[in-house]
């Protein structure tokens, strides 16, 4: 790794990534030399997919993507600060969609800078088609019928279908 390289990691739950997640991914990959989008292993919130099929699932999304620089896919566990440095990012990314997201997020990223001075966190914006869209929702639209389409990639709304079959 070159000591120049500004390298950033994008963390989440990706459970599932959305169009939301990849228009982030794809802004942070214009800004940095390396974007590392970090899926949580155990977030809070109990997954409804394992940390390997939300890699996956991420993965074959990038595919066709357009993105300025390298994107890397990886898991991590403990403290994201920790993982920031061990992989030698200076920048967390975080996506805001509407003021609802700010007053975790402003904690998150206090805390953050609290645990690891130098680790600063930059907040991108979605286009505005993505403002409303959040992975629990998809999952519910997926669950009652709804047309996915314009949410998740083909290959995850096909997981999410196949999800919903076994019940
Ligand atoms: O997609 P999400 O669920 O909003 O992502 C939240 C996530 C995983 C980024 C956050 O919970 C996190 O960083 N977890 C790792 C544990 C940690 O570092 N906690 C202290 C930060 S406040």
């Amino acid at each position: 790794m070159s000591r120049k390289e500004r390298i950033a990691v994008y963390p989440g739950s990706f459970d599932p990534v959305t169009w939301g997640h990849l228009d982030i991914v794809s802004r942070a990959s214009r800004l940095f030399d390396r974007v590392i989008i970090a899926v949580a292993k155990n977030p809070l919130k109990k997954p409804a997919f394992t940390a390997a099929e939300r890699m996956d699932m991420i993965t074959r999304s990038l595919r066709g993507l357009p993105l300025g620089r390298p994107v890397k896919v990886a898991r991590f566990d403990g403290l994201l600060v920790h993982y920031c440095r061990k992989v030698g990012a200076r920048a967390v990314i975080r996506g805001l969609r509407a003021v609802s997201d700010f007053e975790a997020e402003f904690q998150m990223a206090l805390m953050n800078r609290h645990l690891a001075r130098e680790v600063e966190t930059v907040y991108l914006m979605p286009d505005q088609r993505f403002v409303y869209l959040s992975s629990n929702l998809v999952k519910e639209v997926a669950r009652l019928g709804g047309e996915l389409d314009a949410f998740v990639p083909p290959f995850v709304k096909s997981r999410l279908l196949h999800r919903k079959d076994r019940g």
